[in-house]
């Protein structure tokens, strides 16, 4: 095993601020506070069995982000636990609506943390992946329109001049935007997530402006700093067909024209790397998408780690170095995380066999967090979180994630002394 991984590959984990910093006050937490009843009470009408999830979905509580993990205050010993772990590799967000509570304003005190957090990793000698933008909002942007609206635009590139100037030469790898796709679907298509807009134009809109906000932030961020890498983070699908038909060929094209390789393409000029987000397959069976299911994640998500070799060897074409910015799944028992764990790390292996260039595996997440509209019952940590005491324990498979990077450390250290 890792015959094929480069000696400096990185080994890491991922988190968005929102979800694990706590004492947040944006966009998100104020649609929080208007449907926490109503998420609450659609829980308690579709799920009928009183298994741990549904009960803990059934209560109000589960949808207010509050304190979340108090990353906030506690990320040194966060950074400390993953560094135990032996990862060399953390993925974080920078909070826009701290750095700008107020249009203009910009907070000195959350500019220091953020850039006391780089220092701390880099003194453990771990690599930020630094997200600028990780789908929360300033209310103040929100409330103008946010990224709907072609000319607010102009303030996102402030905000990220702002980071750049701060922080651009401490920091090596930027990620501008996070999933643009899976942001503008759940937002301005289904409705689902705020500011709960419908409708295929809206999404094409906000799309569309999130990759002209993408390319004025690549850059400024150059500009300032020309060594810098930055790339997106990506969510990319597996899409399979249940049967060669024709219908079947023709929907799996679309799927991957649109979904895949879209912004991709239109940003393929401006971008150093891929980060890669990689959580689903999707069987095309007709009109429907029809999954195995042989093993579901808590989110009753299918679970199929080795479409990961698939995708990478999809992301060939764009001659791009590729780092695993996320992937994982909701496992509060941790049945599957470590045989998920294996397959992944298999199949990267069989992706490098085939040429494709990756360089690091990011895993999602650090620590239980707060999963959006689903709240916090979904648990994705390698660390499990008492969101009541804030106790962190490592679950068995970060224990496992552990040994296979000291093994990797150990057969690379081997081949250099030889
Ligand atoms: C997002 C994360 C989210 C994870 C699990 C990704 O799409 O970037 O914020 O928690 O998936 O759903």
């Amino acid at each position: 095993m890792f015959e094929n991984f480069p000696k400096d590959f990185f080994w890491g984990a991922s988190t968005s601020s929102h979800q694990v910093e706590g004492g947040n006050d944006n966009n998100w937490t104020q649609f929080e506070k208007e449907n926490a009843q109503l998420l609450a009470d659609n829980a308690s009408k579709t799920s009928f069995f009183l298994d741990e999830n549904a009960r803990q979905a059934r209560k109000v509580e589960n949808y207010i982000s509050g304190d979340a993990c108090d990353h906030y205050n506690l990320f040194e010993n966060d950074i400390y636990l993953s560094n135990k772990l032996g990862l060399n590799a953390y993925r974080f967000s920078i909070e826009w609506s701290r750095i700008e509570p107020q249009k203009g304003m910009f907070d000195k005190e959350a500019i220091a943390h953020y850039k006391k957090m780089i220092r701390v990793l880099r003194a453990y000698k771990m690599e930020p992946f630094v997200t600028i933008w990780h789908w929360t909002l300033p209310k103040w942007f929100a409330d103008q329109g946010a990224f709907q609206k072609r000319k607010n635009i102009k303030y996102f590139l402030r905000f990220v001049k702002k980071i750049s100037l701060e922080m651009g030469q401490d920091v090596k790898y930027f990620i501008t935007l996070n999933e643009p796709e899976v942001y503008s679907a759940n937002s301005y298509f289904t409705g689902k997530w705020p500011p709960q807009k419908k409708g295929i134009l809206n999404y094409s809109r906000v799309l569309n402006n999130l990759i002209i906000a993408h390319v004025g932030a690549y850059a400024i961020i150059k500009k300032e700093n020309p060594s810098a890498m930055v790339g997106i983070a990506k969510n990319n699908n597996y899409f399979q067909v249940a049967s060669k038909t024709f219908f079947n060929r023709v929907l799996k094209k679309i799927a991957d024209k649109y979904w895949n390789d879209y912004f991709l393409k239109k940003i393929s000029s401006f971008q150093d790397f891929i980060g890669l987000n990689y959580y689903f397959r999707n069987t095309i069976d007709g009109w429907y998408f029809r999954n195995k299911n042989s093993k579901t994640s808590d989110l009753g998500w299918d679970l199929y780690p080795e479409g990961i070799f698939n995708v990478l060897e999809d992301l060939k074409k764009y001659k791009k170095p590729i780092f695993i910015t996320e992937n994982g799944l909701a496992d509060a028992k941790d049945r599957y995380r470590k045989w998920f764990i294996n397959q992944t790390v298999k199949s990267i292996d069989k992706a490098l066999e085939a040429g494709v260039d990756v360089r690091g595996y990011l895993h999602w997440s650090l620590l239980d967090n707060f999963e959006w509209a689903e709240g916090f019952w979904p648990r994705f940590g390698l660390i499990e979180v008492d969101y009541k005491t804030q106790k962190r324990e490592f679950r068995p498979s970060a224990l496992h994630y552990g040994k296979i990077i000291s093994s990797f450390k150990r057969k690379k250290s081997l081949k250099t002394e030889k």
